[in-house]
């Protein structure tokens, strides 16, 4: 049978491929305009499309321009795109927003979406150009399209600054989106001394500090970064409990003293090699019965999803560094045996992100 492409048939107005359902033309015609989907929703996010028609349910096209500041045309496309990817509904020339959008609009969640749309615009989209070239070489290609001379995205930042204020608003936002869950299920009640390897700016530490009043934390990050999370800790009013090291997790000694060392959204960023490295590395610096904890997106282990450790894979293969993935369960859990580490227990995370908490001990 011959699949037909008919942009006016009602089944490509559905949504992207999900599930077990086999894909079908409707859902191929998502994959293949994904990047247009996207736009869309920056657009919206950017001119604050969602919140003026929640707050205002049932404005019109016109009314809608005219808020917006957008001429005719553009708010016809606007509106073509926000209706047709189901983000806006409407009703008799009125429109609404979707019933997922009006939830999340509610919480804190909501801003922490944004952050993240501004990531994917601002930060991931372009280094994307260099993908097929990046599994080519197993490089990470789309690095040539971030100025600067840094040998890694992250030591790029500090020389675009628009860049590193979107990366560390999103970074904040990301952790947010799944730190609830890791005060919740890492017990830290016989831990005293926690090493944040590349903590960013803290917001994990900050997190755990918050919920453990006897713990004291030590983030670990790159010189660059340092003022920032430094910035962070006393706006948060803990400059007492949570300290910086700035330094370099792959050339520097790990500072010694810890009973735990966590590595949070970290060894996503690199090869498996170099995450056995860093894990050897935590492993010599900590004591006999001293933990170590992964905290970050997973995939599983059958190497087929879920479908948002896949496409934010894309990112890590093309940008930040050399090479990294959402890599499964099972691949950390490799690398911690390499390192010594045993008796590792995996906790999955609810919610739309794949995160999850791996905690091993020596
Ligand atoms: C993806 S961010 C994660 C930040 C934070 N852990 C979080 O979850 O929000 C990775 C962090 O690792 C830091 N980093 C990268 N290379 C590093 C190195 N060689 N030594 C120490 N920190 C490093 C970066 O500066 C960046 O802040």
């Amino acid at each position: 049978m011959t699949a037909t492409f008919d942009k006016t048939s009602p089944a490509v107005a559905g949504g992207p491929p999900v599930g077990d359902s086999p894909l079908d033309m409707a859902g191929l015609s998502w994959i293949l305009f994904g990047h247009a989907a996207f736009q869309y929703l920056n657009a919206a996010s950017e001119l604050d499309l969602f919140e003026l028609v929640r707050d205002n349910p049932g404005l019109t096209r016109a009314e809608i321009g005219a808020k917006l500041q957008l001429a005719e045309r553009a708010t016809d496309v606007l509106l073509l795109g926000v209706t047709s990817t189901g983000m806006l509904t409407v009703d008799s020339g009125r429109y609404h927003v979707a019933a997922v959008l009006e939830q999340l609009i509610d919480t804190d969640d909501w801003q922490r979406f944004k952050d993240t749309v501004a990531f994917e615009q601002y930060v991931v989209y372009e280094g994307q150009l260099d993908f097929t070239e990046s599994l080519r070489t197993n490089s990470n290609v789309g690095l040539r399209r971030v100025r600067g001379t840094g040998r890694d995205l992250y030591h790029r930042l500090s020389e675009n600054p628009h860049m590193e204020s979107v990366f560390y608003r999103y970074m904040r936002s990301w952790s947010e989106l799944a730190n609830q869950h890791l005060v919740e299920k890492l017990d830290l009640s016989a831990t005293t001394r926690l090493l944040d390897c590349g903590g960013g700016d803290a917001v994990n530490a900050i997190a755990l500090a918050e919920a453990n009043p006897h713990l004291s934390v030590t983030v670990f990050e790159i010189p660059p970064t340092g003022p920032i999370t430094e910035k962070k800790i006393s706006e948060a009013g803990h400059a007492d409990r949570i300290s910086v090291i700035t330094g370099d997790m792959f050339s520097d000694p790990f500072p010694q003293g810890f009973d735990t060392v966590m590595f949070a959204h970290q060894l996503v960023i690199w090869t498996l090699e170099e995450n056995t490295t860093l894990l050897r590395k935590a492993y010599e610096a900590l004591p006999e019965g001293g933990r170590v904890v992964i905290f970050n997106s997973m995939s599983n282990d059958e190497g087929d999803g879920p479908v948002v450790a896949a496409l934010d894979s894309v990112y890590f293969a093309a940008l930040p560094a050399e090479g990294g993935m959402i890599y499964s369960w099972a691949q950390h859990e490799k690398c911690l045996s390499e390192a010594g580490f045993r008796d590792f227990q995996r906790i999955p995370f609810p919610g739309w992100t794949p995160h999850g908490v791996i905690i091993a001990t020596k």
